[in-house]
C-alpha cells in the first residue's frame, strides 16, 4: 500500500504554516477546517443541527490508476470514510461536540491519550479526507519553493526525506499512518503527552501513528500522509 501510492503522493507545493493555529491552509486549495457542515433545521422546529459531509476525493474515482484502481477508492473511500463520518454524526448528535469543528472534536475527544468514544471517527474521517487530498493523477516528484528549502534543510535532501518517509510507513506495526507534519511548539499543549517537548520543535519531521491518531493532537501540522493498513484495502490481488 505505501509502496504504491508513494507513487502519486503530492507533497504541497505552497507555504508552510505561517502562525499558531489548527486553520491555516497548507497547500493551495487545501483548508484543514475545509470539512463542509451542513446546517439542516428540521421543519416545524427551531432546532438547528449540525452534520458532517462525506467530501469526495477531488479528482475522478479512476484517475490514480493503475496505482490505486476505481474499485479500491470505491471501497476505500466509498464505504470506510462514509462509515466514520455517517458513525460519528450519530455519535455527537446532540452533545456538546455537535458544535465543534472537526478538528475541536478530534482534540477534545484525544483525551491526553485516554480516548473517548468518537475519537476514532473523527479522526479517521479527518486522515482519510486529507490521504485524498494528499494525492492527484500524475503527481509525485520533488517541491519546489519553500518546502523544498526547508526539506533540505530538515532532512538533507529531497531523497532523503523519500526513503525516511517510506521507511515510516513500512515500520509502522499493524494499521497506522506515516507522516510529513511541521512539528510545532509543543511545550504547552495539554494533548502534548507524546512525543516530549524537544529542543528538534520548529522544522518539518516524519511521523508515524498508531491507528486512527492525528499528529493534530501533538500541535504537529501535517503537510502529507499515506494510509498504512495491515490488510491492504486494495481489492485487486
Ligand atoms: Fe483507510
Amino acid at each position: 500500500m505505501a509502496t504504491t501510492t508513494a507513487a502519486i503522493l503530492t507533497p504541497p507545493t505552497s507555504s508552510l504554516p505561517t502562525h499558531q493555529g489548527l486553520r491555516v491552509s497548507t497547500r493551495s486549495g487545501l483548508r484543514w477546517n475545509n470539512i463542509q457542515r451542513k446546517c439542516l433545521r428540521k421543519a416545524g422546529s427551531a432546532q438547528i443541527t449540525a452534520k458532517l459531509e462525506l467530501k469526495p476525493p477531488p479528482y475522478q474515482l479512476d484517475a490514480l490508476e493503475p496505482h490505486m484502481s476505481r474499485e479500491t477508492l470505491e471501497y476505500h473511500w466509498g464505504k470506510h470514510h462514509r462509515a466514520y463520518v455517517d458513525n460519528l454524526n450519530k455519535q455527537i448528535a446532540g452533545t456538546e461536540l455537535d458544535e465543534m469543528t472537526l478538528e475541536d472534536v478530534i482534540l477534545s475527544t484525544y483525551n491526553k491519550g485516554n480516548l473517548l468514544p468518537p475519537f476514532n471517527n473523527a479522526a479517521q474521517a479527518w486522515n482519510h479526507e486529507f490521504f485524498w487530498e494528499s494525492m492527484k493523477p500524475g503527481g509525485g516528484g520533488q517541491p519546489s519553493g519553500e518546502l523544498l528549502r526547508l526539506i533540505e534543510r530538515d532532512f538533507g535532501s529531497f531523497e532523503e526525506f523519500v526513503k525516511e518517509f517510506k521507511a515510516a510507513a513500512a515500520t509502522q506495526f499493524g494499521s497506522g499512518w506515516a507522516w510529513l507534519t511541521y512539528k510545532g511548539n509543543t511545550l504547552d499543549v495539554g494533548n502534548a503527552e507524546n512525543p516530549c517537548p524537544s529542543e528538534k520543535d520548529k522544522k518539518l519531521v516524519v511521523v508515524k501513528s498508531p491507528n486512527s491518531v492525528n499528529p493534530l493532537v501533538w500541535n504537529h501540522y501535517p503537510l502529507l500522509t499515506v494510509d498504512v493498513w495491515e490488510v491492504t484495502i486494495s481489492v485487486r490481488s
